[in-house]
């Protein structure tokens, strides 16, 4: 494998890393690879019938898939097919179909190897479930981001009400933890820290916060 430097975020739904990830990419101006976004465009491209698909039958859907980036820092765009993926997949019913598929080996082969290929084209920050333990095992930086289920389920009910979706939070709380068993206790490339990641409990922090402790890991040469 021949990366350019990358830097990883990983962590459970509903941490905060997509936004954190737009913060430091435009920090570092580098490009953020948003990597539940890639699951989440073939969840909602696939629609409810994806979780009855074969293997083969999702393997075939992902060979026609061709991702890119375009821009840098927080005005990166994810392309798939020349389309820029946008916003109308961030619901939690398109989060837990997502989190379904991506338990599926050719599906996480699919991506994993799109993540890999830009990953050799353009310096990075990828966020996702296994950017730092097992699709860039060599990044410069590895951040683990991990908060309470009920802290992340309001942060998630915040983040949904922006959006016009009214969810209750005891309903949210259940599927967060939900979502957070499937990706943590799948077979293939389950959700965990990487053993050199830095772990970053967020529950009491804000944004703002969790981002300086990031910066000067990085300032520090990963020392600190
Ligand atoms: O980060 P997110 O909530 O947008 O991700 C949606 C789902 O996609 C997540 O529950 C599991 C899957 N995913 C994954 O398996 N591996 C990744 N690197 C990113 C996301």
């Amino acid at each position: 494998m021949n990366f350019l430097p990358v830097v990883t975020i990983d962590g459970p739904a509903g941490v905060g890393k997509t936004t954190l990830a737009a913060r430091l990419a435009e920090k570092l101006s580098i490009a953020r690879l948003d990597t539940g976004a890639m699951f989440r465009n073939l969840a909602f491209k696939l629609g409810p019938g994806a979780e009855h698909l074969t293997e083969e039958e999702l393997r075939g859907h992902c060979a026609k898939l061709a991702f890119n980036l375009a821009g840098s820092g927080a005005h990166t765009r994810l392309l798939c097919n020349g389309q820029v993926v946008g916003e109308e997949m961030r619901s939690e019913e398109v989060g837990m179909r997502a989190s379904r598929i991506a338990t599926v080996p050719a599906v996480r082969d699919a991506l994993k190897a799109a993540q890999r290929a830009i990953g050799e084209r353009i310096p990075l920050l990828a966020e996702g479930r296994d950017m730092g333990t097992v699709v860039f095992p060599d990044a410069r930086f590895k951040f683990f981001l991990d908060a309470t289920a009920q802290v992340r389920a309001r942060r998630r009910l915040l983040d949904l009400e922006k959006r016009g979706e009214i969810v209750d939070l005891p309903t949210l709380t259940k599927q967060i933890q939900k979502r957070d068993e499937m990706d943590r206790n799948r077979a293939t490339a389950p959700l965990c820290a990487a053993a050199d990641a830095l772990i970053v409990d967020t529950s009491n922090r804000d944004i703002d916060s969790v981002l300086g402790v990031l910066l000067l890991h990085i300032e520090a040469g990963g020392g600190a």
